[in-house]
């Protein structure tokens, strides 16, 4: 394919410079006259592994070009992806202007050219920008429709600085923000070249995984440097403890505990955090992300509650009371908070939970159970059809097999919130 890239930084060097290994013909489009020169004469005007060595081939093959003509980059090309810089504000909040020019340059060189082209943003844009911003832009520009004059999709960049060319060469996943699917078969078709999982997916989708993906690596460096803190604190070697911690890749370094769904609760963890970050407070050790943690989790029980208040209705019926499903243990089970909340407010709320009720009849003493339900009145049920006839919102916490029966009989009379964002809670 005929291929322009606007923005020869990191991200633009790297991606003209590898479709064009993958047998792709690539104009690479800059401001800056001196990055254009060396560009189109193989060299990089990036200092990065590999890149000098694969521009140089590449420019042998005769498919590389540079140019500061954008206008004429569009009429000669298929596709453009844009790479320009985006930028933060003082305040904090992005600045996209960079893309927003290029992008009205593009669609106005589109109209003089007549035929259909494809934008693609490899930018890092915030969610929505793509298919807001950006697409209005391009039929403003162009006088056209997306999917008739122009096609758009958001495609973002993983690579890492430092090791840029072996990213691309080889990517953990390709990710495909797609608007209209012109665009994004002509994408899927040109990194044919490149063995890795393609995830075709909605625009919004690509541009907030770009963002989860940077997110969470600050989150673990941060997560990490805590650590080693309280470590330290300890008199203990915080690179053992790191070291012991990442070789639990089941629970520690896996998908484990990454699926959305409600706040977590239990005996554990809800105990083991206060009194780690309460330890650290009265030893005036700062640890800002760990002493937040539950804050966070907290506003998962608020965000819950406040949709179930804001149904209006008011007999409610949830399904699962333990902090998990499959478990009889109501010690710190933020779905009991729930409960008590929505009974403080006015709500009549039962709740069915077979391994609670199991786990009831087992002794004379409850230890796992009386505290939580003490205030709860009669909130636990057993019969989940009585319940269901009874019920006017139904709150799902679990879709573990124990509640697949009652998820069956649901029927249209009944509003359904589900806590589980369609995962089950781990
Ligand atoms: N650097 C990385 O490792 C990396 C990784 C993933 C994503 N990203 C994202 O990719 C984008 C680009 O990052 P970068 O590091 O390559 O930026 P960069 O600053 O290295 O390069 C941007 C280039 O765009 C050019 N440019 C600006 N306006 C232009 C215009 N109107 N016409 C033509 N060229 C123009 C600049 O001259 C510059 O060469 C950013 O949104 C960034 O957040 C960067």
């Amino acid at each position: 394919m005929k291929i322009s890239v606007v923005g020869l930084g990191f991200v633009g060097t790297v991606t003209g410079a590898c479709f064009c290994e993958l047998g792709h013909e690539v104009v690479g489009v800059d401001l800056d006259p001196g990055k254009v020169d060396l560009f189109a004469r193989g060299r990089a005007p990036i200092l990065e592994p590999h890149i000098d060595e694969l521009l140089e081939d590449v420019w042998r093959s005769g498919r590389l070009r540079g140019t500061t003509d954008l206008i004429g980059a569009i009429a000669e090309t298929e596709l453009t992806f844009v790479c320009v810089g985006t930028l933060r504000n003082p305040d904090g909040t992005q600045d996209i202007s960079a893309v927003e020019n290029v992008v009205t340059k593009i669609g106005e060189a589109i109209a003089q050219k007549g035929t259909f082209h494809s934008v693609v943003i490899r930018s890092t844009v915030l969610p929505g920008t793509t298919r807001g911003r950006l697409m209005t832009l391009l039929a403003q520009t162009t006088g056209s429709v997306v999917g008739k004059g122009f096609g758009l999709a958001n495609n973002p960049e993983f690579t890492r600085e430092g090791s840029a060319v072996a990213d691309f060469r080889e990517p953990s996943r390709i990710v495909i923000g797609e608007i209209d699917p012109q665009t994004a078969d002509r994408l899927v078709s040109i990194y044919a070249g490149i063995k890795s999982p393609v995830f075709r997916t909605a625009a919004e989708t690509a541009e907030t995984v770009k963002y989860a993906d940077n997110s969470w690596h600050a989150l673990k460096v941060v997560f990490a440097n805590e650590v080693d803190a309280i470590s330290r604190f300890a008199g203990v070697d915080g690179q053992a403890v790191m070291n012991i911690f990442c070789a639990d890749t089941d629970l520690n370094i896996s998908r484990a505990y990454l699926k959305p769904g409600f706040a977590f609760g239990g005996p554990c963890l809800p105990k083991d955090l206060s009194v780690l970050t309460a330890w650290c407070r009265s030893n005036n050790l700062d640890v800002p992300v760990l002493a937040h943690v539950a804050e966070s989790n907290e506003g998962v029980i608020v965000r819950a509650s406040s949709e179930i208040l804001g149904s209006g209705l008011t007999r409610i019926a949830v399904l699962g009371l333990a902090y998990k499903a499959g478990v009889c243990d109501l010690r710190g089970s933020p779905i009991a908070v729930l409960v008590q909340r929505l009974r403080e407010a006015g709500r009549s709320v039962r709740a069915f939970d077979p391994d609670v009720s199991r786990g009831r009849q087992l002794t004379t003493r409850h230890d796992y159970t009386d505290d939580a339900l003490e205030g709860l009145g009669d909130v636990l049920v057993e019969d989940i059809g009585t319940l269901l006839e009874w019920a006017e919102l139904v709150v799902v916490t679990s879709r573990a097999s124990q509640y697949s029966a009652a998820l069956s009989k649901l029927d249209p009379k009944h509003t359904v919130i589900d806590l589980t964002g369609g995962a089950e809670i781990a």
